[in-house]
């Protein structure tokens, strides 16, 4: 996730932002950048790769100077590269912004600027911001970024500079986490704590919608309207370690939070201003190669197979193409059929998994197109896929994969509607429905999440058992395989997910007094034999936890504890079903005190086959 931190005081800035920088590596970053105001106006250093190769051509050419911004970029538009590393300039080279976030209309934008004589030099979204406020100044820098932000549509925080009035950085919140951190004789923005721990634990959290203008003497708060705001300072009490959490015990929770993020960015752009249809520029295919489309394999590893098998049942559903998904280890050595008529959808959160790279290595020996759905730009998967979309979750630092999960999910939604929409495949008043129920997606798992501690209890039911299953049908099947697997990673507690039809073929034997059974029945289509196969387990003794939709009145009489899931198409709801199975998995974890970042025998990035 792209780090900003900001100084202006009466220190030399350069030090600052680099040390604030450092305390933002941990969220992973691909390449840094200042910019500071100095005897020769607005300076930008700007490097590719980690700190140190910042902090090398800094102890060449310093950047002396009390006021500055700075950045560590996570690439989204456009690959890891100095160019395309922030601050972002405009073309006078007198106005500077570093920006976390997406700036969704930045093509229409682009388009704008460049009819005006804007020339563009980087792949990125921000630049855009630095050339319109450049192109709205009129000697007042607070004005010109109330402006440009009125004409932005996203998610973003900011931190500019103008070489024109060398003593204020402005500061903006918009859907993306800032903080203004305040010392004496000195003031300081942080997209995180960390970055400003070590000078200030004064903080003012900015809201979505405010803004700050900071001198070396004081800080302004107002809206982006220009209303000043009076608030009171927060005390940071929190350690380095609690602080790179933002406050919570785990990464692995902290990311279960940041998913409705994860799935606004992920839609981001990729949703038309109509709110009806899916744009997809990154994919590459021309209607004739989408129409020659005979059969798609989806392939991957571990959880991101798991998103690919609710993929297969988005495809399939969506485009009427038949799709197979397979472990990447097993299909290249299984000789599958694959022709030039065969679509190969690579699924990698790291890109960089050694089994899914061979997979698609083989799929493009024998002549397939490739599309891969990653979360790093620039990773091999991506840089050898024909066609790429990117997962815009940020990075996810802990091991048991969550928000990566459910932004391949919301991946594999906006390429089956994109296939509808080029094959015809659907009515476009069907695919404006699920558009519609995909935008309300990150408010119900908001709204799950809001009610998170429930799976307290549960997990520590769940924690003395050493054996439990997870049952359901359809695409509830396959997030149960997600479920279980999150369970076994965590808490080391051996779980089966099995499809609950399938139960009474001989896995019903291990079923006796007390085992806990974690059923989902939110398929409605499915609801009634579901729950037939629930009373099947509950008749051998079987302890059940039941997930089904809100509004649902039948299964509470089924099971033994219930928890609803906000209601949402059939189709659409795996991307909130996961959610109480990732909680449960993370409070199983932490009843029986395992390390719930760092699990044994597991690494995040699995480059080995
Ligand atoms: O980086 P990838 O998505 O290719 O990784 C694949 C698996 O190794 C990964 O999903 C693994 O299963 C996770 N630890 C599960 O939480």
């Amino acid at each position: 996730m792209c780090g900003i931190v900001g100084y202006v005081g009466k220190r030399n800035s350069q030090n600052i932002l680099i040390e604030g920088l450092k305390k933002l590596e941990y969220r992973g970053y691909d390449s840094a950048g200042l910019a500071v105001f100095t005897e020769e106006g607005l300076q930008i250093k700007k490097a590719k790769g980690r700190l140190v190769n910042l902090e090398n051509k800094l102890d060449v050419e310093p950047l002396n100077g009390f006021i500055g911004i700075g950045h560590t970029r996570w690439a989204t538009h456009g690959k890891p590269s100095d160019v395309n590393s922030h601050p972002h300039t405009d073309n006078s080279q007198k106005f500077s912004v570093v920006h976390n976030g997406i700036i969704e209309n930045y093509v229409a934008l682009k388009e704008e600027l460049t009819a005006l004589g804007h020339v563009f030099v980087s792949e990125t979204d921000t630049e855009v911001i630095s050339h319109l406020i450049a192109s709205l100044y009129e000697g007042d820098i607070v004005k010109a970024v109330q402006k440009a932000v009125t004409r932005m549509h996203g998610a973003f925080a900011l931190g500019v500079l103008t070489e024109y009035e060398p003593d204020k950085l402005v500061a903006v919140r918009y859907s993306s986490p800032l903080i203004i951190g305040v010392g004496e004789g000195e003031n300081f923005i942080g997209s995180d704590i960390p970055a400003i721990l070590e000078y200030t634990r004064n903080v003012y959290i900015l809201n979505d919608g405010e803004m700050a203008v900071l001198t070396k003497d004081g800080v302004e708060l107002m809206t982006l309207e220009g209303n000043f705001i009076s608030r009171e300072l927060f005390y940071v009490d929190w350690d380095i370690i609690t602080a790179e959490k933002a406050g919570f015990d785990h990464f692995m929770l902290k990311e279960i939070y940041e998913q409705p993020k994860a799935y606004r960015d992920t839609m981001g752009s990729r949703i038309d201003e109509s709110g009806t249809k899916v744009v997809l520029n990154e994919v590459k295919m021309t209607a004739e190669q989408v129409k020659s489309i005979q059969q798609v394999h989806i392939i991957a590893c571990g959880t991101a197979y798991h998103a690919g098998l609710v993929g297969k049942s988005i495809i399939e559903k969506l485009a009427r193409i038949p799709v197979e998904t397979d472990v990447a280890s097993e299909y290249r050595y299984r000789s599958p059929i694959i022709t030039p008529n065969t679509l190969v959808i690579v699924v990698s959160q790291s890109g960089e998994t050694a089994d899914t790279l061979a997979a698609l290595r083989e799929a493009k020996r024998c002549g397939a197109r490739v599309v891969a759905i990653t979360n790093v730009v620039g990773s091999s998967v991506a840089r050898e896929a024909d066609d790429v979309i990117v997962t815009w979750a940020g990075p996810e630092i802990a091991v048991a994969s969550t928000k990566a999960y459910t932004s391949q999910l919301i991946a594999f939604y906006l390429f089956g509607l994109y296939l509808a929409q080029t094959l015809g495949s659907q009515e476009a008043e069907y695919i404006a429905s699920v558009v519609s129920e995909l935008k309300e997606l990150p408010a119900k798992v908001e709204q799950i999440l809001e009610q998170g501690e429930a799976f307290k209890d549960w997990a520590e039911q769940v924690a003395s058992h050493n054996n439990l299953f997870f049952i359901g049908r359809g695409l509830d099947y396959a997030v149960a395989l997600e479920g279980s697997l999150k369970l076994k990673e965590i808490s080391y507690i051996h779980s089966e997910a099995y499809p609950a039809g399938e139960l009474k073929h001989g896995t019903l034997a291990l079923i006796e007094e007390g085992v806990p059974v974690i059923a989902l029945a939110i398929q409605d289509d499915l609801f009634e034999k579901t729950v037939s196969n629930i009373k099947e387990v509950k008749a051998r003794g079987a302890y059940v936890f039941g997930l089904h939709a809100e509004g649902e009145t039948e299964l509470v009489k089924a099971v033994d504890q219930v928890f609803s899931i906000p209601h949402t198409l059939p189709l659409l709801s795996p991307a909130l079903s996961v959610v109480p199975l990732q909680l449960l998995a993370y409070y199983a974890s932490l009843a029986r005190g395992n390390d719930v970042d760092k699990p044994r025998n597991l690494a995040k990035s699995v480059t080995v086959e």
